[in-house]
């Protein structure tokens, strides 16, 4: 019989024991393992100068580190799942719940209940549900804040979710830091004055914004277009922020003795017999005409708009979704915040992966469900699950993605403390670095190197291979 070379070759492999395709050669003694290469090290003054004591070949990066896991580490369950209890088990490994669970914030959160075997060390909080805040309630409406006193990673921006009901009014007042707002239902009237006596009246729907410059006093009241009045999601560009700490007019005037009030207004002492003791905070009223117009200032209007209609702007299409993204190139006023608007299809990613360069990104959930693993260097990263409603924080240089994890649309809300919005892209920047570069990285081989995006990809849609 003849044997081809080829067989024989095959065979000698095979008695040898055919390695592991990642694993390859550590016995090979043509080349240099790395695992030799060090051995070489610690022998080096024994190689004699005559002969380099150490050559490297080209081998594959899986030689110095093992391969990751082939598990593709998906979530095990979303809030849709209707069992009535969960534990946590992946494959081989976990066991039972035996004590109390509460089944009800596992099923929101599988991914840290019983999380991807890729999740490592350890990562802070990034999560804060509002339905977890103290709620204030009072006549007209409530206010529920996420400041760093809750979420303590969130050192940059502060969030406040706020109802009025038509007619209602957050009082009139100023605070030191900017406020930017997105109008989740309804509308809201507000009313504003710069500096320079220059005041400005705007009514702002579903979907747009507002924005307030440090120290400016302002008024927010619900207006009747929308019979429920109106709810929308404060943002601030400090984690210290309170909304239990702004200057109210009321609580300013009611603490001024009634003699200064009536030298300052220039009208007689009993006129001020019916202002407040203390701060109204949220209060009832009447709606306002919704024709209303800023009152005539002798100073004139500010040179750029408080609000902007983001309703309006059209949305950029990508393959799984669609994104808006507003900073002071457009809302001119709006110098310390910058928003990207995203709705991700079922089944889709946001820009695979990616990383805000120098800014913090706080994000709020509309709708939807979503996974994020967020990327902390130093072998570090945790997976975090997030439902409408749910505040999230990515610290500036993290990486992360987020997925959608439900089965309808994920709309959610990225802000960041900065005048220009900002992203990297895992994908792009690994397609515009030497293809050969990446491959003594990662092993790819050309099909995947074809396949990298030199045109930032922002949504990408479901993966058809
Ligand atoms: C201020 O108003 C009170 C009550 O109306 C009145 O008795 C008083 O004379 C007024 N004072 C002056 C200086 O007009
Ligand atoms: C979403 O998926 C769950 C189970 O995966 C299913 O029961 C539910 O009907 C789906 N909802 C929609 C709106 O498709």
């Amino acid at each position: 019989m003849f044997w081809s070379p080829l067989v024989l070759l095959l065979l000698s492999l095979l008695a040898r024991g055919a390695p592991a395709p990642q694993a390859a050669n550590e016995d090979d003694a043509d080349s240099v393992s790395p695992s030799s290469a060090r051995s070489s090290t610690r022998t080096q003054s024994q190689a004699g100068s005559s002969t380099p004591f150490f050559s490297v070949s080209a081998k594959s990066q899986a030689e110095t580190v093992a391969p990751v896991t082939n598990d593709p580490n998906r979530i095990l369950w979303t809030i849709e799942d209707p069992r009535e209890r969960f534990d946590p088990i992946r494959g081989m490994f976990g066991a039972p719940i035996l004590g109390p669970q509460n089944v009800d914030l596992e099923r929101q959160n599988a991914d840290l209940f019983n999380p991807p075997s890729s999740d490592s060390g350890s990562v802070p909080n990034v999560k804060w549900p509002f339905a977890l805040s103290h709620n204030r309630v009072q006549a007209g409406g409530w206010a529920r804040q996420q400041n760093e006193n809750v979420l303590p990673v969130a050192k940059n921006i502060a969030g406040v979710n706020m109802r009025l009901l038509p007619g209602a009014i957050r009082e009139l007042h100023w605070h030191n830091t900017a406020e930017w707002a997105y109008v989740l239902k309804g509308q809201a009237q507000i009313t504003v004055m710069n500096a320079r006596g220059q005041n400005y009246l705007a009514n702002v729907d579903e979907g747009d914004l507002w924005y307030f410059p440090p120290g400016l006093p302002h008024s927010v009241q619900g207006t009747s277009k929308d019979p429920g009045g109106t709810e929308f999601l404060l943002v601030f560009p400090t984690g210290a922020f309170s909304e239990d700490s702004t200057f109210m007019v009321t609580d300013w005037m009611g603490h001024v003795p009634k003699d200064v009030l009536a030298e300052n207004f220039q009208v007689n002492i009993s006129k001020f017999d019916h202002i407040p003791d203390h701060a109204l905070w949220i209060f009832p009223s009447l709606p306002p005409p919704i024709n209303a117009k800023a009152i005539v200032s002798p100073d004139g209007a500010p040179p750029d708009p408080f609000s902007f209609e983001l309703s309006k702007v059209k949305a950029t299409q990508l393959p799984g979704g669609n994104v808006k993204i507003v900073d002071s190139t457009t809302f001119k006023v709006s110098k310390e915040i910058a928003l990207a608007e995203i709705e991700v299809e079922p089944g889709a990613i946001r820009c695979v992966l990616l990383w805000h360069p120098t800014d913090d990104e706080w994000s709020f959930f509309v709708e939807g469900e979503a996974r994020v693993t967020i990327f902390a260097s130093g072998d570090n990263s945790r997976t975090f699950n997030y439902q409408a409603g749910d505040v999230g924080y990515v610290p500036a240089s993290f990486g992360h993605y987020v997925q959608n994890i439900g089965n309808t649309t994920l709309k959610f809300l990225e802000i960041f403390k900065t005048d220009r919005f900002e992203d990297i892209s895992l994908n792009q920047w690994l397609a515009l670095t030497p293809p050969d570069m990446v491959k003594a990285h990662l092993g790819f081989d050309d099909e995947t190197i074809d396949a990298l995006q030199k045109q930032k990809p922002t949504v990408n849609g479901p993966r058809s291979n």
